[in-house]
């Protein structure tokens, strides 16, 4: 065994302990065990963050900030405490810039409509990139619309890259902000971002950092970053559904005016006018997903207890283990060979629509996600109207990518 071997070896050993902590993937699928690999459309959920959910609605159900009963400080100290959890999980200065949300799609939307709406004028510019997902495509559209500011392009080579000079020459006096994703999802490609922000920050511009698929694959300091918005996605981080996160730099978030009104977000209210409430609760209106949040919370302690650099390795072998297998195959061609990728593998076989392919690994328990995306203009950009794509979890193993070869070869023997 060389080094690289007993490397994937060892982590696939970690990994089936890691899968133990996973109720659902004992599950069989069309009589086959369940090979789960649409883990960038979502997570699955260890047995401590189902718990904890549950726990929450069995022991201490009762609204947060809210009651000066038990059961209300209760759920508040555990729903604050899992602020501070995402807070140091992100090392962001203060849980105050710590925002929850519904989703990243969420998270992203109350930027340009609170930061940007009040502030860019027609003739502006926001420079996305080419492979962004369309979370953050479409808020900043509307926001166009809104305000007459037009979208800048950052162009993409054929490996899937930013190409950075491009971005470069986009930057001018009328940019006023910039908004990239972390990791694209589509391609797994991992973005320079500290590059991008350091370059938008000497030329006084903010920046919004799309996080979804980065959150639960490498280590993020906003910190170190110096991004002015991060979003991410609680369902991507082995947690439930219905939680997301928009961190601020406090400053801008003080600056901002509230997304939505109502309960929790005021200071005082009466038909005169109103005050509003401090950070973070300015832009937490009405009732949070309490349960979501708290479970949210102990997916945190899962990740970091394994810790980010150690599934992030687990994952990158992996990869390279499975791509390996599937370049292997007559016809399949890989979309997105970045230098710097997390665990998404994308593809397409010569003659064959995508939908296919995933109906064939799915008899065969193998479960890949297929289409667009969510990222039109990137499939356009490779001339493809989707793609198949496998994306890979801490508790995936090389069996599960020998699973995806093999579905993979039957494709190619039904079609080929
Ligand atoms: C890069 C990226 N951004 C944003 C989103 C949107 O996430 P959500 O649907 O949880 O809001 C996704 C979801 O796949 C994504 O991959």
């Amino acid at each position: 065994m060389n080094s690289a071997e007993s490397h994937t070896h060892s982590g696939s050993l970690q990994a089936q302990r890691w899968r133990g902590d996973f109720p659902i993937l004992g599950t069989k699928m069309h009589g086959r065990p369940l090979v789960y690999l649409d883990n960038a459309a979502t997570t699955q959920k260890p047995l401590a963050v189902i718990e904890a959910e549950n726990d929450y609605y069995r022991h201490y159900n009762a609204n947060v900030h809210r009651g000066i009963h038990a059961l209300s400080q209760q759920a508040t100290d555990a729903f604050e405490a899992a602020r501070g959890k995402v807070q140091r999980l992100i090392n962001a200065v203060s849980p105050s810039e710590i925002i929850f949300s519904r989703c990243t799609t969420e998270a992203i939307n109350l930027v340009p409509q609170r930061y940007g709406r009040s502030r860019f004028k027609v003739g502006d510019e926001i420079i996305l990139s080419h492979m962004e997902h369309h979370s953050n495509i479409v808020p900043w559209q509307i926001l166009c619309q809104q305000s007459g500011a037009r979208l800048r392009i950052i162009p993409i080579n054929a490996l899937g890259e930013l190409q950075m000079e491009d971005y470069f020459a986009l930057m001018n006096e009328r940019t006023r902000l910039v908004a990239v994703t972390h990791v694209s999802n589509a391609l797994g490609t991992i973005n320079p971002v500290k590059n991008i922000i350091d370059y938008a920050h000497a030329n006084k511009v903010p920046v919004l950092i799309d996080g979804a698929q980065a959150i639960a694959h490498v280590p993020v300091d906003v910190q170190a970053l110096g991004c002015d918005f991060y979003a991410f996605s609680g369902h991507k981080l082995y947690g439930p559904t219905g939680v997301g996160v928009l961190y601020g730099k406090a400053a801008l978030l003080e600056a901002m005016p509230p997304y939505q009104g109502g309960g929790d977000m005021i200071r005082s209210v009466s038909f005169e006018g109103t005050t509003y409430n401090s950070l973070p609760h300015k832009f937490e209106a009405g009732t949070p997903n309490i349960g979501g949040v708290i479970g949210l919370g102990v997916a945190v302690d899962y990740v970091t207890g394994i810790g980010l650099e150690v599934l992030s390795r687990h994952e990158q072998v992996l990869t390279a283990y499975a791509t390996q297998l599937l370049v292997d195959i007559t016809g399949l061609r890989i979309i997105g060979s970045a230098h710097e990728k997390t665990g998404i593998l994308s593809f397409v076989m010569e003659g064959v629509h995508p939908h296919d392919i995933g109906t064939v690994l799915d008899n065969h328990g193998v479960a890949i996600r297929t289409g667009h995306h969510c990222t039109m203009p990137l499939m356009e950009r490779f001339g493809v109207p989707g793609t198949a794509r496998a994306s890979f979890a801490l508790y995936n193993t090389r069996h599960d990518a020998d699973a995806l070869a093999a579905a993979t070869y039957k494709v190619k023997e039904m079609f080929g």
